[in-house]
């Protein structure tokens, strides 16, 4: 699959016909809605855990030094919180151009963390799965701090993906071990890096 996957998610089919869509976010789509959206609820999805295993060459690193973002990771019994969104289905062509780096759109169930109704919805979740061209895979905590700190791109520091993260978690009273691992690997690195 080639890295941009901008024309394959515009052959979607699955939602024509409504006059909105739930988007499920659990990276940057929770803390950067830089998009037009009706409702915002948090949610979560089950069978799936964040992993900072999916390339940036777009926006958190370079073609030349690839940042590391977020996929998500079958994984039983897990739960991924996250935000999720009703949006027009026009808000898909800037949102496709954003997660063009190997992310398919593809159908979930969610469940809503809120007392409002629905309690539960189909939508939609950007996945970059491991055969797309981007994907970096597993590797250690300290590994995957050591390449985040490293990296830059358009969008800005590596760095900040993860902290913006982090702190957005944080404030919704959500748990992540490996967020908040990579988070604190990160801090000491740096912290070691300013006493150098
Ligand atoms: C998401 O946030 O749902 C997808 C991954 C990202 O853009 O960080």
């Amino acid at each position: 699959m080639s890295f941009d996957t901008t024309a394959y998610n515009r052959q979607m089919t699955h939602f024509d016909g409504h006059d909105s869509v739930w988007l499920f976010g659990y990276g940057s789509l929770i803390w950067k809605a830089d998009f037009d959206y009706l409702e915002r609820r948090p949610a979560a999805i089950r069978g799936w855990t964040r992993r900072f295993w999916q390339g940036s060459h777009d926006h958190r690193g370079t073609p030349e030094a690839p940042g590391r973002v977020l996929t998500l990771a079958e994984q039983a019994d897990a739960v991924c919180h996250g935000m999720a969104y009703r949006i027009a289905p026009r808000v898909f062509e800037p949102l496709d151009i954003r997660e063009k780096n190997g992310y398919l759109r593809v159908v979930t169930r969610m469940d809503f963390m809120d007392s409002a109704t629905p309690a539960t919805a189909e939508g939609v979740v950007y996945l970059a799965g491991a055969d797309n061209a981007a994907y970096l895979g597993p590797a250690s905590e300290a590994e995957i701090a050591r390449q985040i700190a490293a990296s830059h791109g358009p969008s800005g520091p590596n760095r900040d993906y993860l902290l913006n993260l982090a702190q957005a978690l944080r404030e919704l009273g959500w748990d992540d071990a490996h967020v908040f691992a990579l988070e604190r690997e990160l801090n000491a690195l740096e912290m070691a890096h300013a006493r150098d």
